[in-house]
């Protein structure tokens, strides 16, 4: 079946500049009626959303949920231990049988392939809420943080400090679509997808750098990003990984560094005293729970644009 009018959020760089934009705005725009306490606003009334969790969350379950729930809508979590996608079902029939139900699918998810599946097989929208290889409701949250606090996206140094990751990859394709300095710093052995890289670069929108000096790299920043050295998945790693990502940690001298202008981001969760420290993330310039916060509102907008609303 063809969805008509209705748009996956797989990758931020499915879209043009233009529709990021144009998404980001309404964020903005349906944020400040959201904190008016103005509750008249159901565009999502008579809907229902099925959310896969094959991973565990805090922000990306409660922030879709509680924001399609303001908007008019109904959200069913469905946990690790639910459907089993893949295992106890195939994806394509769960993409079938969930599109028979439900308006919108968010998924979060192991392999990104199973995500591309669910896509193609589902008739209604496939909203991204996290692979191994990105996450760009995040990077959507993020930039609107940035928008707000900085005034812009174009034109700033965005560095991201750790491990080449699902984030970073999502940063990338950002990057690809909106012109900005991406710089990201990571151990030797940990940069980023090859190919994703390769592909932002030839977009030739931003400058980008994948470097392995950190100090050398935060200089002028206007954004430090950090994230957990072991994702979900490779929690088994972590011992590992903090020796490899020694000198990688996001510290009040590696903020001095970058200079007074520099706000400190984390998509969080965050380990405190593994890759950032518990002062950055409670200094002043750490604008991490704004950013928090701003999950649900650049995932409504995203969802009105899915849903052709
Ligand atoms: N940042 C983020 O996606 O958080 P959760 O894993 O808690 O959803
Ligand atoms: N890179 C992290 C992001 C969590 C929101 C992970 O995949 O676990």
């Amino acid at each position: 079946e063809e969805k008509t009018g209705l748009k996956d959020f797989l990758h931020i760089d499915d879209f043009d500049k233009g529709t990021i934009l144009k998404i980001l705005d309404r964020a903005k725009e349906v944020k400040a009626l959201l904190k008016s306490g103005e509750r008249t606003y159901l565009p999502f009334k008579g809907k229902t959303m099925a959310m896969i969790f094959a991973k565990p969350s805090m922000r990306t379950r409660v922030s879709f949920e509680t924001g399609f729930y303001l908007l008019g809508g109904h959200a069913i979590y469905l946990g690790p231990k639910d459907i089993e996608m893949g295992k106890r079902e195939e994806t394509r029939d769960v993409a079938r049988v969930l599109s028979r139900y439900n308006d919108i699918i968010m998924a979060r998810l192991f392999a990104h392939q199973d995500l591309l599946d669910l896509a193609n097989y589902a008739s209604v929208p496939v909203i991204n809420g996290l692979t191994d290889y990105n996450h760009p409701c995040q990077i959507m949250a993020d930039a609107l943080t940035m928008i707000e606090h900085i005034g812009q996206i174009e034109g700033t140094k965005v560095v991201y400090v750790g491990d080449g990751n699902n984030i970073v990859h999502s940063w990338l394709l950002l990057a690809a679509v909106i012109p900005f300095h991406f710089v990201c710093v990571c151990p030797k052995g940990f940069e980023p997808d090859a190919k994703t890289v390769e592909k932002a670069q030839r977009a030739g929108v931003s400058k980008i750098e994948i470097t392995h000096d950190p100090k050398e790299a935060v200089k002028g920043a206007d954004v430090v990003y950090s994230d957990v050295w072991a994702s979900m998945g490779q929690k088994e790693e972590a011992e590992y990984r903090r020796q490899v990502f020694q000198g990688f940690q996001v510290d009040e001298e590696l903020m001095k560094i970058a200079g007074p202008q520099a706000y400190f981001m984390h998509c969080l969760p965050a380990e405190r005293g593994v890759e950032v420290t518990n002062e950055v993330i409670e200094a002043p310039n750490s604008i991490v729970f704004p950013q928090a916060e701003n999950r649900m509102h650049a995932q409504n907008a995203i969802m009105l644009h899915s849903l052709g609303l």
